[in-house]
């Protein structure tokens, strides 16, 4: 069997890298996580986590207890190298471009380390190129990449439920050739039960842009159609609900915007590079984040009408459930309007306490707030918020929390 005696390093022990290694490690591999990052290095090494992940402290803990994991912070001699570092984007034009310098970095500090046979595979989100990028880099560092196997295999986990999702998902494998997809597919073989998929390393690089990028469109449309509903006065929960009903027509639910570190991101490394022929997706992108914008304007006319600047912001995660406020749409509203002179208090029932935000808790909001705005479905606004108590109040649900 491939994984006994292997070493496997994971470079970068985020929340995707630390799942992957403690997996892996509870699986009987040998893990040698890597992180440039000292504090992380040492968190994992004392069997604890740096991140919010539903069991993972368990399986982190016990892998570094029996020895499976340890936590370095120099890349270490392995076989299988795994690389899981950032790769955000960067605002400074008008197309945000993805940086994949982390990317580059990483694999330049495992050229001394590779050797003939060695697997080094790819699992940040990355444009189009990026593994044929590493292996040109392992060529100028001197290594014959016909020895070695390289192949992208994007993680397509949900936050929440990443240990079910790692090993049952469906997994798209595409190597710099079929030898290094076949070599990388026996190693995903492994330790995942969902499918496993072969194609080429761009093909698979698209995928996984494409995945979000059909997201992010889908809930464009949404938000269109929440925008038009609005100025027609039209209910646009139940207006979806009955298209739906169609037998071909899916259309998916609007909200204040898209957030997030995948599905506001991910879109853009496509149309930068190729601005021209990525029309959808660049509007898409507009839509959903000009979204917010539309909200705070809603928001405003609401509270001016009523002559009152205090406002109760209901939710501020970039979606229902969740402690994440990364590009969160809610963020950028509660944001725009305290820099609009409003006074903007915060119900976040997954958040205990924020160094800039008033929170409070939603009885509070309820009772003692006239302007009230629901924007994000959390499960506790929906069970707890009975639609009578906002009778008279100014009110605005801009996530569907009272559509059935
Ligand atoms: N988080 C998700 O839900 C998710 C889902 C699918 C794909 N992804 C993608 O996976 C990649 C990683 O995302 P994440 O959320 O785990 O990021 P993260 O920021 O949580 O973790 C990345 C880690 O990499 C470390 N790092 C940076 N440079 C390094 C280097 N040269 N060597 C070793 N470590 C280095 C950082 O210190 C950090 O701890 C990104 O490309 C992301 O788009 C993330």
């Amino acid at each position: 069997m491939l994984r006994s005696g292997k070493v496997v390093s994971v470079l970068g022990l985020g929340y995707i890298g630390l799942p992957t290694a403690a997996l892996l490690a509870s699986q009987g591999y040998t893990v040698k996580g890597m992180d440039i990052n000292e504090d992380v290095v040492q968190t994992v090494n004392k069997g604890s986590i740096h991140i919010v992940e539903p069991d993972l402290d368990k399986v982190v803990k016990s892998a570094v207890t029996n020895g499976k994991l340890k936590a370095y912070s120099e890349v270490q001699f392995a076989d299988i190298y795994i690389i899981c570092v950032p790769t955000p984007f960067v605002k400074d034009s008008e197309i945000p471009t993805p940086n994949i310098d982390y990317v580059r970095t990483a694999v330049e500090s495992i050229i001394p380390h590779v050797k003939e046979g060695d697997l080094v595979i790819l699992e940040s989100t990355s444009p189009v190129g990026t593994t044929e990028m590493i292996k040109n880099v392992f060529e100028r560092g001197g290594i014959d990449t016909s020895t070695i196997s390289i192949a992208y295999c994007p993680e397509r986990v949900l936050p929440g439920k990443i240990m079910v999702e790692l090993v049952d998902n469906d997994r798209v494998i595409g190597g710099i050739n079929i030898d290094s997809t076949k070599a990388v597919s026996q190693f995903y073989k492994t330790f995942v039960n969902g499918e496993i998929l072969e194609t080429d390393a761009k093909t698979a690089e698209m995928c996984k842009l494409t995945e979000n990028s059909f997201r992010d469109v889908n809930i464009a449309f949404a938000n269109e159609l929440s925008v038009l509903c609005d100025n027609n006065g039209v209910d646009v929960w139940e207006l979806i609900k009955l298209a739906n009903h169609h037998p071909r027509v899916n259309i998916l639910q609007p909200g204040t915007g898209v957030g997030g570190h995948c599905i506001a991101v991910d879109p853009w490394f496509i149309v930068s590079q190729d601005p021209k022929n990525s029309r959808i997706i660049k509007t898409a992108r507009e839509i959903n984040d000009s979204k917010p914008e539309w909200v705070v304007d809603k928001i405003k006319a609401t509270a001016d009408s009523m002559s009152t600047k205090k406002v109760a912001c209901l939710g501020l995660a970039f979606k229902p459930d969740i402690d994440d406020l990364r590009e969160s749409p809610a963020v950028r509203v509660v944001e725009s309007l305290i820099e609009q002179g409003y006074n903007v208090f915060c119900v976040e029932p997954n958040i205990n306490e924020h160094e800039k935000y008033n929170l409070i808790d939603i009885k509070k909001a309820i009772t003692e707030f006239d302007v009230i705005v629901l924007l994000v479905k959390h499960k506790e606004f929906t069970s707890n918020i009975i639609l009578t108590e906002l009778e008279n109040k100014g009110a605005l649900d801009f996530c569907g929390t009272f559509s059935k």
